[in-house]
Order: structure tokens, then sequence, then C-alpha cells
């Protein structure tokens, strides 16, 4: 059965060196309102470790104050359900007043890997999701981390954080699970509008063609402006960025770089969509 835990101390009590007893722990943090994408994280952590922790926390300090902290869905039974059903050893879902006791003052500062993409237009939200993850990997000391390609740009960040610090934990990448009409699932898709959720799998409609583009030896400016216009075109979308860059470096030199990622993200009137395609 799966334990919930709530406060820092429980969650150690059940993960201290003799009850882990040698038993290796996977790790997969979430904000929650849990979907396929985060189950898929589950299995493969699963497969890969012998306990595997879940942790649900909308971390305040990665939204911007314009941004949608309070309009992030939130539903924690459900996502109980969920979570147990999907084998989750143990749930722990920390309180703001634990995780943020005070601000110290210290900050962590991400690379240039930060200023591309999402990092553009979302001053700060990196140094935030880096904040919480270090706390998150302190509190739980996981053996594996499983993050989704859904986030390409934070698991880049995350993985770089990882060797720069010596983090002890191993990050595992997960592919993107979509819905069946292609668009990516997300905890914030059920804020988009019901014209605005038909219109949505036109994104990864625009990133494949994108990538057909890029195979056909298309430049860059022609790739990019094919997909905005794409999504402008077919949708009431409006266009953030649409980056082509090579992964996980993000920076501008794609050519013999192993792997290359064309991403976007759209807004709708409430949501901001994200969504990428690696080739
Ligand atoms: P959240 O958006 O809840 O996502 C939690 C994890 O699930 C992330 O690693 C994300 O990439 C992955 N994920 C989300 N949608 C996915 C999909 N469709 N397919 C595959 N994986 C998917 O990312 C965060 O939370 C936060 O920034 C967090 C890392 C928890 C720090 O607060």
């Amino acid at each position: 059965v799966m334990r919930i835990v709530h406060t820092i101390i429980e969650l150690q009590g059940l993960l201290n060196r003799n009850e882990r007893d040698g038993r290796t722990v996977g790790f997969v943090p979430t904000m929650g309102f849990l979907h396929e994408g985060h189950l898929s994280l589950v299995e493969h952590a699963r497969l890969q470790n012998d306990l595997v922790v879940m942790s649900i926390f909308v971390n305040p300090a990665q939204f911007g104050p314009e941004e949608d902290f309070e309009a992030y869905p939130r539903d924690t039974e459900r996502d109980t359900h969920l979570a147990a059903n999907a084998g989750v050893d143990i749930l722990f879902i920390p309180n703001t007043a634990e995780m943020y006791p005070q601000d110290g003052g210290i900050r962590i500062l991400p690379g240039p890997q930060a200023a591309m993409l999402c990092g553009a237009s979302r001053p700060g939200h990196f140094d935030g999701v880096l904040k919480v993850v270090l706390k998150l990997f302190n509190i739980v000391d996981p053996d594996r981390s499983y993050f989704g390609m859904k986030d390409a740009q934070q698991l880049a960040i995350i993985e770089t954080f990882v060797r720069d610090f010596n983090l002890r934990t191993v990050i595992v990448r997960i592919p993107i699970i979509r819905e069946e009409d292609g668009l990516a699932k997300s905890s914030r898709n059920v804020n988009l509008t019901p014209t605005e959720r038909a219109q949505a799998p036109v994104i990864q409609q625009a990133l494949k063609r994108g990538a057909q583009l890029f195979k056909e030896g298309h430049s860059i400016k022609e790739i990019k402006r094919f997909v905005a216009d794409y999504i402008s075109q077919n949708s009431t979308g409006v266009i953030d960025y649409v980056s082509l860059l090579a992964y996980p470096s993000l920076t501008d030199e794609i050519y013999d770089q192993a792997e290359v990622i064309l991403a976007c993200a759209v807004k709708f009137e409430k949501v901001r969509l994200i969504d990428n395609i690696i080739m």
C-alpha cells in the first residue's frame, strides 16, 4: 500500500538508511494534477528501482507574478488514487510553509541554457525550478530521478546542474506522452477553452512538418517561419517562440551535433503550451 506523507521528518523516517536497507530509490517530482505523462515516469521508475517516491508540490518559486500559480489545476484526491494505482510506494505532499520557511537570500543561477526558449519569457523560472529540485533531491536522496522530455529545457538544465554540482542522483530522460490527436499531455490542458483544445494539435503537426523540412535541408530561418505561420494560421494561439537549437547544450551550433531540438511555446487565453521534437 502507498504511504502518503506530508512532512519531511515522516518521509525521512521511511527513507533512512535502515529502512532503505540497500534498496534503490527512484524519484518522480511533479506539481500534481497527474496524467499519463507523469505515470509513464512512475512506470520507468518502478522498472529500475526497488522503491518509488513521487512528490506533488506546486512550487511557488517557479511562477512569475503574472503567471498561473493560482489557476494551476489541483486535485489531491484524484492524484492519490492515480499514484497508488501506478505503483508509487511513497507519495510526498509537502506544504509550502515547510518547503519555504524563510528566505535566506541564497540563489541558484542556471547557466546560459536558461537564457533560451522558456527562460527568455519566464525570467527566474529556472532559478525556482533548480531551487525546489535541489531541496527535493536533498530530502529524498534518490538513486535515480525521472524527468519528461515534454519539458526538454528543464531536463537539460537539471542534467547540467547534477553534473556541475556532483549531485548524487542519476537523471533519467522519459519520452513525451501525447493525447490521441497528438497534443502533448499537460496538467494545464484543462485550462484551454473547447475551441482552443480543438486547435491545439496543430502545435505538434507544425513541429513534425518543421522536422521534415529540417531533414530536407531547409534553413533554420525558413523552418522557424514555417512552424510559427502554421500555428498562427490554424489556431488563435500567439507564438511566444519557435527555436531550433542543439540539444542538450541549447546553443546555436546545430551542425555536427548529435541531437537538435525544434521547440515552441504558444499562448492561448489562459494557458501557455510548450512542445518540442528532437531530431
Ligand atoms: P510537472 O509539470 O508536474 O511535470 C512533472 C514531470 O512530468 C516533469 O519531468 C515533466 O517533464 C513530466 N511530464 C509532464 N508532461 C509530460 C508528458 N506529456 N510526457 C512525459 N513527461 C511529462 O515539471 C514540473 O512539474 C516541475 O517543474 C518540477 C520538476 C516538479 C519542479 O517543480
